[in-house]
């Protein structure tokens, strides 16, 4: 690590006071009608974070109720057909997430049928990593755990580190900047994260932050330093329809509205290059448990 990397993942004391500010301005300014910030329902706010894991807010919203009403429950959500929940996903985008959530379903229904509010009973589950276990302690459990997203992790490394993004500094920096500004009690603490979130995403954003408006502006170490900027460009992405995600998510939504298909079927329907690998996407999709087969046909698994 040079000698700039360390400096700027030093982690200040914070008092109770410097980070007063956050509050107030959350309080004004949060997003509390979020549904799932309404409900303390550990199924409904672990169903919310892995729809929000790669996915937008406006975006999950109707998903979110929609989900909600047809399986209200944990019971509901381990007795639903992989068909069917991977059917509901559709247009949310990384399938898998609809197979995890309904396998932690059907792992906690078999446990006993009350989702964990512990970090590491929530992290067995599958499909939860170390973000969502520690979003559903906090959210839904009130537990007073650190909760590092995208948007949390640049205010931190604004705030604390005075480096632009989080990516700049060593993750374990990151999460020892989290502790440290902490909450001990858990209400206060769900509150803090929550606030430390809106921040990232209303005010402290990662093109054009708003540090007019930001409660924190007068501590920010990132505004003493004059905001620098993060160097290099950001590494260049392959135009989506050209990769295998992209390929894999049109054979998933083909499956959708029909009972079962051919490879060639399926392979008439993908564009370019795609078509000669419907074969070797088939095979990764089967290994997710995204699809199965069906003698000379594939369907989604459970079907029809
Ligand atoms: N509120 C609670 N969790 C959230 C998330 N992951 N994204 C946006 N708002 C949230």
């Amino acid at each position: 690590m040079t000698g700039k990397r360390a400096r700027m993942g030093r982690v200040p004391i914070i008092t109770t006071r410097r980070r007063a500010g956050l509050l107030r301005w959350y309080e004004a300014s949060g997003r509390h009608t979020l549904p799932w910030r309404l409900t303390r329902d550990p199924y409904a706010v672990l169903v919310s974070e892995v729809m929000l894991q790669q996915t937008q807010v406006e975006r999950v919203l109707p998903y979110y109720l929609h989900w909600l009403g047809r399986w209200p429950d944990v019971v509901a959500l381990a007795a639903a057909s992989p068909a069917d929940v991977i059917r509901a996903w559709a247009g949310l985008g990384y399938n898998r997430r609809a197979l995890h959530l309904q396998r932690a379903a059907v792992a906690v229904a078999t446990a006993g049928g009350d989702v964990p509010l512990a970090v590491a009973a929530l992290r067995a589950l599958p499909g939860v990593g170390g973000y969502t276990a520690s979003a559903v302690a906090c959210f839904a459990g009130e537990r007073a755990v650190p909760v590092v997203d995208t948007n949390i992790g640049r205010v931190l490394a604004r705030w604390l580190g005075g480096a632009a993004s989080a990516r700049l500094l060593k993750p374990a920096n990151v999460a020892a900047m989290a502790q440290a500004v902490l909450p001990r009690a858990g209400p206060a603490a769900r509150d803090h994260n929550l606030a430390l979130m809106d921040l990232g995403a209303l005010v402290c954003s990662a093109r054009g932050p708003a540090c007019g408006s930001c409660p924190l502006r007068s501590v920010c170490e990132w505004r003493k330093q004059d905001y620098p900027a993060e160097s290099g460009a950001p590494r260049p992405q392959p135009p989506f329809q050209t990769t295998a995600r992209f390929a894999r998510g049109r054979i998933v939504d083909a499956l959708r509205g029909q009972p079962a298909l051919t490879v060639a079927a399926l392979a008439a329907g993908l564009p370019g290059d795609h078509a000669d690998r419907a074969g070797t996407y088939l095979q990764q999709l089967e290994r997710d448990g995204l699809v199965e087969r069906l003698g000379d046909r594939w369907r989604l698994p459970g079907g029809p």
